[in-house]
């Protein structure tokens, strides 16, 4: 795994025309290969930093940016995002706002179409994302015919079969139902497990991606805390900032016990919960 910083920001400040900071004073190292939860209340700056990692600086026209932000060799606050193009990818909460085509196969296709790649590269990769998501069913349907959940899938698979270095997802899962929900993050985490994507992902019920995060940054316009995802939630009360925190860590501490990692949380439950079974 790399261990080199891959997306590094420096007193990274947003503010308005009012003078309100949406972020303030922001500085954090991400490794490349790193799995970040980023959490938090809402209105706390988590879509304003991930649209400043994808160097969406059109959208920040109206607000001061200062500080510094460097993302893969790319000063984004400089240079813009022309060369982050295809480097890095994002999923929105809304996934209706991102279709274009009119079937799932023509949607993956279009930005790979777009990249100049040959036609062989992009039908290749386009079965690869339709194995990891797990819709190789759905290649030929409509995707407006498609749910919510389905639908996200495919934007997923489009932005995976772009290859992207930093995969970006802004509460991708927003409007599904919790199996649902369970499975997608399932796709991304073995995505990212058998590849060199750097995922950063915001959610605020840790329940479904704590055991899967290498960090976890709580951000309400500062930087709350920032580290090992266990760390965290033992220094600060999650609750607080809107977080729901997983329901085994929380027995855990009701046991007396504090967990350093979610294997150990499970493991201490175990041992109460069954300790008088043969
Ligand atoms: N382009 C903008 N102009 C003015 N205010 C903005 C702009 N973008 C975001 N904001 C404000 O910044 C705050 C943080 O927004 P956001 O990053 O979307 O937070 P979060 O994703 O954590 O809910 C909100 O109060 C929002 O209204
Ligand atoms: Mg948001």
């Amino acid at each position: 795994m790399y261990m080199s910083v891959c997306i590094e920001t420096r007193s990274l400040s947003v503010e308005n025309t009012e003078g309100l900071k949406i972020l303030d004073d922001v500085s954090i190292d991400i490794s490349c290969g790193d799995f970040v939860i980023v959490s938090g209340p809402s209105g706390g700056g988590k879509s304003t930093l991930l649209k400043i990692f994808i160097g969406i600086v059109e959208a920040f026209r109206n607000l001061k940016v200062s500080g510094y932000v460097r993302v893969l060799d790319v000063d984004v606050l400089k240079e813009g995002f022309r060369k982050l193009l295809g480097k890095v990818g994002i999923v929105f909460q809304n996934p209706i706002n991102e279709i274009f085509s009119l079937t799932v196969e023509e949607e993956i296709a279009f930005p790979l179409e777009n990249m100049n790649l040959e036609p062989i590269e992009i039908s290749k990769r386009i079965d690869r994302a339709l194995h990891i998501v797990n819709i190789e069913n759905l290649r030929n349907r409509l995707v407006h015919e498609l749910s919510m959940g389905q639908i996200q899938r495919v934007v997923l698979a489009s932005v995976i079969a772009m290859e992207p270095q930093i995969l970006l997802l802004d509460e991708p899962c927003a409007y599904m139902d919790p199996g649902s929900k369970r499975r997608f993050y399932e796709y991304v985490y073995s995505y990212w497990r058998n590849s060199n994507v750097t995922v950063i992902v915001v959610e605020h019920d840790l329940d479904y991606v704590l055991g899967y995060a290498t960090k976890l940054l709580i951000l309400n316009r500062r930087v709350v805390a920032y580290g090992n995802p266990i760390d965290v939630l033992s220094r600060v009360r999650v609750e607080d900032y809107g977080i729901k925190e997983p329901i085994y860590i929380k027995m855990c501490r009701g046991f007396g016990k504090s967990a350093k990692s979610v294997e150990e949380a499970i493991d201490c439950l175990k041992k109460f919960i069954c300790r008088d079974r043969k």
